[in-house]
């Protein structure tokens, strides 16, 4: 346990959300027992809801019962954590509320006769985030207040803001509360053990850096395919459709990962600084260049979902084509292919090289070589690294096959390792941003995603059946 967690209580904005509940309470839990959080740690959760400390204790180890039924095993560190929970009501927009956040702050400062450190977590609907951020300030609370020798830190769920303006509009509110360092835009994919390999991958090896550009790369794929719907998340899904859900954040972090340049060092702001410019040098879209890059989807069934319109027009796939305009990627096709009930369940990144000068042994499925070499990034559920290239197929013809050398990250490491919230929790309470989404790097991934939703304004997603692999049209995406 770090020195600078003594005194420590996190405060969750959303306490009753599916977030906190699935997520949030079962990891915090978690680094609890694992002698992670110091005894005096306390969680004081936010919401609308007219109840008090015990019910709200009530409702956690509910929720933490049904999300991690481990918990039920550990009645006594269960019970302890519990007794460290306490329930503000607070109208989000009304600064009210905030006085007597600020009041139960004060009661634990007083009691543990120290200031404490406060982590504000948001686990809300983005257009509440800029009040809740300004309220905060208004009470005191804020990360630039000096009064107390505590640290105090914002972390911030994606959606950050709903497009370009209003998440422009959130950082000038946040840069008004808290300084950026103090400032965590939280992506849970930059927690995953592979998605934090990519780069280990890339630039701890000689061997596939050199051929890591245009020259030898013809293109990349990166999918994100869920094989269950909206999960009765009717209502955030109509406001965000799927690339503001998944594209905007998880997949271009994906596609920054693979494609940034060779940071100075591990500080979080040089490696930032690199996704950063790769975001920056995505190509916008137009009118024009979205015909042929560009194929949204709904898939049958979607607008029988409660909380979604009758007449819904919100795409829960998409199919893009993305260029990045420097001097490394000209020119090679990043697709990007996400959706909502496709077939399977899978997130990869397959990094496809150009073939060799001379195809001698004939086309593999049509291929311009028979077997074009693959770096296959496997991200979940296999936790995987695997190269692809052509072997003779025994016998007296000269015929190819496409074979794999593959690592594993379980049976190699043979851990399970951290989940991305633990990962992203402790970095954040240790001060490590270098995972977290830095203020100009977001709002470039709106810009590119304004971009599009403009250009493509009024297209009809077209209807795909449910466990299929999207709209026909989006075949061509690979
Ligand atoms: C969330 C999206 O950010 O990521 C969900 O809102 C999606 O729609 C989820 O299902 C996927 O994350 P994971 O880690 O569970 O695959």
């Amino acid at each position: 346990m770090s020195a600078s967690l003594d005194n420590f209580t996190i405060v969750i904005f959303g306490a009753g959300s599916d977030l906190a509940s699935r997520k949030l309470f079962p990891s915090i839990f978690q680094l609890a027992r694992w002698g992670h959080m110091p005894p005096s740690f306390r969680v004081i959760g936010v919401g609308r809801q007219e109840t008090g400390h015990e019910a709200f204790r009530w409702s956690v180890r509910e929720r933490l019962m049904e999300h991690f039924p481990e918990a039920a095993g550990d009645t006594e560190r269960l019970d302890t954590f519990c007794r460290s929970l306490f329930y503000v009501r607070v109208d989000l927009d009304d600064p009210v509320g905030y006085e007597v956040l600020h009041d139960e702050i004060m009661r634990q400062e007083e009691a543990a006769q120290a200031c404490r450190n406060l982590m504000f977590y948001l686990s809300i609907p983005p257009s509440l985030a800029p009040a809740v951020v300004r309220n905060l300030g208004a009470a005191g609370l804020g990360g630039r207040e000096r009064s107390c020798t505590g640290w105090r830190k914002l972390i911030a769920e994606k959606p950050y803001g709903q497009d370009l303006e209003s998440a422009r509009e959130l950082n000038r509110v946040i840069d008004e509360v808290f300084d950026e360092s103090q400032v965590y835009r939280i992506d849970h994919y930059l927690g995953k053990e592979p998605v934090q390999n990519i780069m280990v991958f890339r630039f701890s090896n000689g061997i596939f850096e050199p051929l890591w550009n245009r020259q030898y790369i013809a293109q990349v794929m990166i999918t994100i395919a869920e094989d269950f719907g909206i999960r009765g998340r009717g209502g955030y899904y109509e406001e965000a459709g799927l690339l503001r859900d998944i594209i905007q954040n998880h997949g271009l972090q994906l596609l920054a990962a693979i494609a940034m340049e060779p940071p100075v060092d591990l500080d979080a702001d040089s490696i930032r600084d690199e996704k950063s410019k790769i975001l920056r040098s995505v190509r916008r879209f137009t009118p024009d260049s979205v015909r042929d890059s560009v194929v949204l989807g709904q898939y049958e069934g979607y607008l029988a979902e409660r909380g979604v319109a009758p007449d819904s027009t919100v795409e829960t796939f998409a199919a893009v084509k993305f260029y990045i305009d420097n001097w490394r990627w000209s020119g090679v096709p990043f697709y990007m292919k996400a959706g909502k009930n496709l077939a399977k369940s899978v997130t990869e990144i397959v990094i496809t090289f150009r073939c060799p000068p001379q195809n001698y042994y004939g086309s593999y499925g049509g291929a311009a070589c028979s077997t074009p070499n693959q770096v296959v990034l496997g991200i979940q559920p296999d936790e995987t690294v695997a190269i692809r290239f052509g072997a003779k197929r025994p016998g007296e013809e000269m015929i190819t096959d496409p074979v794999y050398m593959k690592f594993d990250y379980r049976s190699t490491f043979q851990s399970e390792g951290l989940t991305p919230y633990h990962r992203l929790l402790l970095d954040a309470i240790e001060g490590n941003q270098m995972n977290f989404i830095r203020r100009d790097s977001v709002e470039h991934s709106w810009s590119i995603i304004d971009s599009l939703k403009d250009s493509i304004n009024g297209q009809v997603p077209e209807l795909y059946p449910v466990h299929s692999w999207g709209p026909e049209s989006s075949r061509i995406y690979g």
